[in-house]
């Protein structure tokens, strides 16, 4: 069995956030289990596609409302990464320094048309064709109605939704610029007045699947307007959790942390990286870590961060570091909490990411909306307790203290609710013996992606 999947994201090649880490995982150990999997996504300006060497392996011309647009599509040389890639080359509208922009309509429906005009040449076609998110979910709909791509309709199309909050709305006066389809099947495209590329998938994938079974739930109630799509098409989806890359996260090999360590080596190892944090970020070694990595959205509870920071440092006895970037307000306020005890990095670094798992006691996960969510899981994967809102993919994978548990569980977000977990986990933390005993305890949780791997592979052979 072959599967393609088509995303704007793939770690290393480009992250903006969890999406990439899943579609550079999933591939790598689809084709460890024995099922040929590949991935098709966007040629982007930077340090990656400057640094590898790609070869051309077709070109031709796609026509997007009139404009002739050359596009080539180029395979990376090396196969170090577990799979076949390919990008796709346009470089008026791709080959930027940026994966998302106000010009998304164009820029992803020439890529997904370019990704099917390619498709019709080749001879040995994938079984399956794997979506994700709303930057590929017109792929689903032109396959089985734009009559270009009649001869590519009995391929299967699995649809993943990373985040129902982003659908890829356009205006109606844009559908000229889809492949001409009976205009019959408009109702298709339709969702609330708006073309709704992630609706459009929803209604026209053979199946859908998001990141985590609660999650799969909760859009029943809250997928910003498409619950009762979701409802409706209920039978076609099943959320499956997501796993991490256990080759990229692993403290033990992790060439990104001040040292290395095991479940054995822990305590030494947690306290070096922790050390090297505290040197960095002025910060006292001697009370409880709490982290935040992550964009500074709503969506991840960060607008009540610098109203929680403020109130959890006040009694003095922790510290908190933040890594991320996002809304400027929010930037702004964290930039005016006195250095004492807290500091942030606005942006983002790879590496310090890494050395923060490690490092920290404590990651903070305040979510309002969280599929999946990978940093819980990374975090347990270095022995640092997450404190996380029990919704979607955090319910899925964070059995609280109380509960015969290993992390720490409030139910809703508001700075007094966050602040009190904060406190339960200060008081855990003081329990030195029980503290340590836990770090060790939830290294050794399995979320590889093994498990997830498979269960994709299940449903694929359900559509072979
Ligand atoms: C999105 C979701 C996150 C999920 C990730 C990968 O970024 O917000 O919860 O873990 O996709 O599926």
């Amino acid at each position: 069995m072959k599967i393609t999947h088509v995303s704007a994201e793939c770690f290393p090649i480009a992250k903006v956030g969890g999406l990439a880490d899943v579609v550079g995982a999933l591939p790598k150990y689809q084709n460890e289990i024995g099922v040929e999997s590949n991935v098709i996504m966007p040629f982007y300006k930077n340090a990656f596609t400057q640094n590898n060497t790609f070869e051309k392996v077709y070109k031709s011309e796609i026509t997007l409302g009139g404009n002739q647009l050359d596009f080539t599509v180029l395979k990376l040389k090396n196969n170090s990464l577990g799979f076949d890639l390919f990008c796709i080359d346009i470089p008026q509208l791709l080959y930027k320094d940026y994966v998302y922009s106000s010009e998304d309509t164009e820029r992803f429906l020439s890529f997904q048309m370019a990704v099917l005009d390619w498709f019709l040449t080749l001879e040995n076609l994938p079984d399956i064709i794997h979506v994700h998110d709303h930057h590929t979910g017109l792929i689903p709909f032109m396959i089985s109605q734009s009559f270009n791509y009649e001869t590519l309709k009995n391929i299967p199309t699995v649809l993943t939704i990373h985040n129902a909050q982003y659908q890829g709305w356009f205006s109606h006066d844009k559908i000229h610029l889809i492949p001409q389809f009976d205009f019959s099947k408009i109702g298709l495209l339709d969702w609330d007045g708006s073309v709704n590329p992630l609706a459009a998938a929803i209604k026209c994938a053979w199946k859908v699947t998001t990141v985590s079974p609660s999650y799969m739930e909760e859009l029943k109630q809250n997928a910003n307007g498409l619950e009762s799509l979701l409802s409706h098409e209920s039978k076609k989806c099943q959320g499956i959790l997501n796993g991490i890359d256990g080759k990229v996260w692993n403290p033990e090999t992790d060439e990104y942390l001040a040292k290395k360590y095991r479940i054995s080596t822990n305590t030494s190892g947690k306290k070096a990286n922790k050390k090297w944090l505290c040197k960095e970020f002025h910060l006292d070694i001697k009370k409880p870590l709490f982290a935040f990595i992550g964009r500074l959205v709503g969506e991840k509870g960060a607008d009540l961060f610098p109203a929680i920071f403020q109130k959890a440092l006040q009694e003095n006895t922790i510290s908190i570091l933040l890594l991320g970037s996002g809304n400027i307000e929010i930037e702004e306020k964290l930039a005016s909490i006195p250095k004492e005890n807290f500091n942030a990095f606005i942006g983002y670094d790879e590496k310090l990411a890494h050395i923060i798992y490690a490092g920290a006691d404590f990651i903070l996960m305040p979510s309002r909306v969280e599929p999946c969510g990978l940093n819980q899981m990374y975090a347990l994967r270095y022995g640092t307790v997450p404190i996380v809102n029990a919704i979607g993919g955090l319910k899925d994978t964070i059995i609280d203290i109380e509960n015969n548990g290993f992390g720490i569980c409030h139910h809703g977000i508001s700075v007094e609710k966050v602040t009190q977990a904060i406190a339960k986990a200060t008081t855990f933390y003081s329990n030195k013996k029980e503290f340590a005993r836990n770090s060790k305890k939830i290294m050794s949780i399995d979320h590889s992606w093994n498990t997830s791997a498979q269960e994709y592979v299940n449903l694929y052979k359900s559509l072979n």
